[in-house]
């Protein structure tokens, strides 16, 4: 099984954006501690990252299906996108909400989450951390239901 991981704008620059906030590990490194323990768990991971709102809408609808699970960090347009929080409405497996910084914390325009409505849990704050808290949290979920 294959547990999606969806990345939005800016997480390219991630290790030389802002890394006051976001940290010195670059998207890169995410993926590999993803692939690290999806593969202890006997997952794959399908890592994809990028700057366009339909872009990103394409990747939900070409894995809707087939994904164990979703970690979703849709960076800046998790605030503003009605389309991607309707994308990811028709997907019926689990979606965990990723922020590597505490968003609500953060900017008043931070705290309004479009994916917080379809997401099962959501982890803000632990930086790379959160990513690899949802794939450990989304395979436990899948051996479950597998049961
Ligand atoms: C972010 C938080 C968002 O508010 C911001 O637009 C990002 C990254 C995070 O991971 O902390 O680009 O999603």
């Amino acid at each position: 099984p294959t547990i999606a991981v969806l990345n939005g704008p800016n997480l390219n620059l991630l290790g030389t954006r802002e890394p006051h906030l976001y940290g010195t590990a670059t998207l890169a490194d995410i993926e590999k501690s993803c692939r690290r323990t999806a593969d202890d768990l006997g997952f794959d991971i399908d890592f994809r990252q990028s700057n366009h709102e339909g872009a990103l809408i394409d990747v939900v609808h070409e894995l809707r299906e087939s994904a164990a699970g979703f970690v979703v960090n849709a960076a800046a347009y998790t605030h503003t996108s009605v389309a991607l929080h309707d994308a990811l409405v028709t997907v019926a497996a689990p979606i965990v909400e990723v922020h590597l910084t505490n968003v609500h914390a953060r900017e008043e325009f931070r705290h309004r989450s479009f994916v917080a409505p379809v997401a099962k849990a959501v982890i803000a704050g632990c930086g790379p951390d959160g990513y690899e808290f949802a794939v450990r949290h989304l395979a436990a979920l899948a051996l479950d239901t597998e049961k």
